[in-house]
């Protein structure tokens, strides 16, 4: 049975990845790795944890030690790698905690990776899934492709930069058969709500002010959570080794227009009057080092691999409204307790 570590399964994404690949390959063992900081929930994992094929291991990539333990213990044949810190305003409060899990996390599991496998890479592949935000910022025009030079701005987008060159690094110094993404922006279910969309959608809720940062004018490439999972299950399986795919939605949306979209869908949902919960939008003093736009070219993954995004962003971000609106516990669970801190201290100094 190939044993397949997933690190930050716990958290949105890793959460979508890990159920993907434990309901449809019943022949791998998946073990799910994850320090469950305040972003990781084992609620996210709550229908498939009894699972035969499934492992939950609670533990930090920072400890080499412990990292090069479990590689043995658990005889780790590939690695699907996404735990990290991955909020940017986080990152402009506290970068070193940034530093220490997205790159020095990442050169423990390529160390104990590189020890396990003892140079020998043909059945063992290590897989980074990056941000397109390690290219840093477009102007009005133009695609972020494969070749587009690294240019990140905040320190969340150094720290992933930083991990894919030494992911790159691996490749071409040891020969590990390593593989990256870099995909856009995502939003769906179990979306922890320090992010735009899910923020939005609690603070809509609750009838609270929505934040908008600027003037609401930098553009996102918004996909939905399950396509890039889809295009992770795609890039692991069949990626030649070396190589390095950009994931994204075609969907570019200024986060003005997004945010009204989503209060039309949600004064529908909730019974309000066109226009209440927009009256709610609120500008407030912008990021320090805020990107502009990011915008991704897909068409690699999509001549190669087959891929492309399945769903309208329309009706993504309805299915998502409706996933929060109906999911009210979880969302009690993630907004509770610290939750308000980071609030208090991120917005009320805007
Ligand atoms: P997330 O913040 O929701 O989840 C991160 C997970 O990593 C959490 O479960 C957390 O507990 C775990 N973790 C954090 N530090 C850890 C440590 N030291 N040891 C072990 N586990 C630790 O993040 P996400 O949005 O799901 O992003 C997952 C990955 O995808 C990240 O690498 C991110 O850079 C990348 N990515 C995210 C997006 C996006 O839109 N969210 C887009 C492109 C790429
Ligand atoms: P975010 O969801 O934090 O993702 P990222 O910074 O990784 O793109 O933010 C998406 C966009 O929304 C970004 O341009 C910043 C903006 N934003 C707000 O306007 N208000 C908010 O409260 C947040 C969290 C983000």
């Amino acid at each position: 049975m190939k044993k397949i570590l997933i690190t930050g399964g716990a958290g949105f994404i890793g959460s979508h990845v890990v159920r993907r690949f434990v309901n449809n390959y019943p022949n791998y063992q998946i073990i799910n790795l994850d320090k469950l900081t305040y972003a990781g929930n084992l609620l996210n994992l709550k229908d498939i944890e009894q699972s035969p094929n499934y492992k939950f291991i609670k533990g930090d990539i920072v400890d080499a030690a412990f990292i090069d333990q479990l590689f043995s213990k658990e005889q780790i044949d590939s690695v699907i790698h996404l735990a990290a810190e991955s909020h940017v305003d986080r990152s402009i409060s506290n970068p070193l905690e940034f530093v220490m899990t997205n790159v020095v996390g990442t050169v423990n599991l390529l160390n104990a990776a590189r020890h396990q496998w003892k140079s020998e890479y043909s059945n063992h592949r290590f897989y980074h899934v990056s941000t397109d935000e390690v290219y840093g910022s477009l102007g009005e025009t133009g695609l972020f492709t494969e070749q587009t030079a690294y240019d990140p701005h905040s320190p969340y987008s150094a720290s992933k930069a930083s991990s894919d060159h030494f992911v790159r690094s691996y490749h071409d110094t040891y020969g590990m058969d390593a593989v990256i993404s870099n995909c856009s922006n995502n939003y769906g279910s179990f979306h922890f709500p320090e992010k735009l969309i899910p923020l939005s959608i609690n603070n809509i809720k609750n009838n609270l002010p929505i934040p908008v940062y600027g003037k609401g004018e930098n553009i996102r490439d918004w996909l939905w959570v399950e396509d890039h999972a889809r295009a992770i299950d795609l890039i692991f399986h069949q990626a030649p080794a070396g190589t390095t795919y950009n994931i994204g939605g075609h969907n570019e949306w200024t986060n003005i227009d997004l945010i009204r979209l989503l209060c039309k869908i949600m004064d529908q949902k909730l019974g309000r009057e066109p226009g209440a919960s927009a009256k709610l939008i609120t500008f407030v003093t912008d990021r320090a080092g805020h990107d502009l736009r990011y915008a991704i070219d897909s068409s690699k993954l999509q001549a190669d691999l087959g891929w492309k995004p399945s769903l309208q962003f329309e009706e993504g971000l309805e299915k998502t409204v409706d996933w929060f609106l109906n999911n009210e516990d979880w969302l009690q669970s993630v907004t509770s307790g610290n939750y308000q801190s980071y609030y208090n201290d991120q917005y009320g100094k805007r």
